[in-house]
């Protein structure tokens, strides 16, 4: 690839962007109000927005057959307008078929910190030969660059997602049109689209409304909620890959993360990559792995994380979990370096939710921290209290109040 330097904000980088966090992610499956329901009452993620592709997208009838729900559904964690997206199998083949049947990825999506940086990443990303999917500006109005990773596993640039305020209200369809295309630059601000739209008589309280219908029962923190934990931060992202050097290229070298560290697992190499300050927040396993580790073939994710206010959020999570019916896995520890104490939870689509308190942090050194010197976990016990650390609760925080 070439060394050419690219100004980002004055800035002399080695491509036109800076990946700043994992922003969201999605998953297809069979019956996406099911999967939905788990994701919203069982983890506690919040309804923003439901598409009915059919009708909203103006999709093909037949594409639907069988399927049991034609809705794709946007949750979120925190503000963000969708941190994790849930989209139905069937239809997601029949528009964006999968390099492979077991890639149940929708999307793996990186923040930018500009429209500049989404709109020059596509430019530049097709001088390199990348192939670029589609480009534009989706449901959460943030504006995209869609591409894939070599084992074919859709990557995004975005800008702008759209905030989520207390009343839970996205913003009405009119504000946060679908468009392939990217505009002129420089554009328009949200204010100012705002702006138009009340001048242009849009009813700003049109979007979806999100609240909240279950019993508010357990005191997380001094606060009353649904569950006996709250996520605040999406990632790390564990993928199977057909060949970890070639997709350990694309993420450094297209992507630019830094790789954090690599581990053994079973005789294979695997690596942890991260954006900003976390340990990982992808991790690329060799796809021999998959039935090594004893997991369902039937997708390429290994896990998906979902990182929990703190370490009794999580030890009251077991219990949780096991009462609403959730399977619980062993796994090695040497798949989650920089994360110690962690539940992994079996969805109803058969996907992997990797709970966890802790991510190790790295600094400018970009060392991680020597595993001599790493808090010993004895898988299977969880003591009442863990020592705190330099990094605990350190990195991206959580805005807001915890529900
Ligand atoms: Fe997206």
């Amino acid at each position: 690839m070439s060394k050419k330097k690219f100004e980002v904000g004055g800035v002399e980088l080695d491509r036109p962007f800076k990946a700043r966090r994992l922003n969201h992610f999605g998953i297809n499956v069979e019956d996406s109000g099911q999967v939905m329901a788990w994701y919203r009452d069982v983890l506690g993620f919040k309804v923003t927005d439901i598409i009915h592709m059919r009708d909203d997208f103006h999709m093909p009838a037949e594409w639907f057959e069988g399927v049991p729900d034609h809705h794709a559904y946007f949750l979120r964690h925190n503000s963000d307008h969708h941190t994790f997206v849930i989209i139905p199998r069937a239809v997601m083949n029949r528009v964006e078929p999968p390099a492979r049947p077991d890639i149940t990825i929708n999307q793996i999506t990186w923040q930018v910190g500009s429209l500049r940086e989404v709109v020059e990443a596509r430019l530049w990303l097709e001088s390199t030969g990348q192939k670029v999917n589609r480009y534009g500006r989706d449901p959460g109005s943030n504006w995209h660059t869609y591409f894939n990773e070599p084992t074919g596993h859709i990557n995004e640039l975005e800008y702008g997602i759209e905030q989520i305020g207390w009343n839970g209200l996205s913003k009405p369809a009119p504000l946060r049109p679908n468009l392939l295309e990217h505009p002129p630059l420089p554009t328009t601000s949200e204010g100012g689209e705002i702006v138009q739209a009340i001048a242009d008589g849009v009813d700003l309280d049109a979007g979806h409304r999100w609240v909240e219908n279950l019993p508010l029962t357990h005191d997380v923190g001094g606060v009353l909620l649904a569950q006996p934990f709250k996520a605040v931060r999406i990632g790390p992202v564990s993928i199977f890959v057909e060949d970890v050097e070639a997709s350990e290229r694309f993420y450094t070298e297209t992507i630019g993360l830094k790789v954090s560290e690599e581990t053994v697992v079973d005789g294979r190499r695997c690596v942890f990559l991260r954006a900003n300050t976390e340990h990982h927040t992808i991790g690329l396993f060799p796809i021999e792995l998959r039935a090594a580790l004893g997991l369902s073939d039937h997708s390429t994710l290994l896990a998906f994380g979902v990182q929990l206010g703190s370490y009794q959020q999580l030890r009251d999570s077991i219990a949780f979990l096991q009462d609403k019916g959730a399977k619980l896995l062993d796994l090695p520890q040497e798949i989650h370096p920089g994360i110690d104490y962690t539940v992994h939870a079996v969805d109803p689509s058969g996907h992997l939710v990797q709970l966890y308190y802790y991510m190790e942090q790295i600094g400018w050194d970009g060392k991680p921290r020597p595993a001599d010197q790493r808090l010993k976990v004895q898988p299977g016990v969880w003591p009442e209290t863990v020592p705190g650390q330099e990094d605990t609760y350190g990195g991206e925080t959580f805005w807001g109040p915890l529900g």
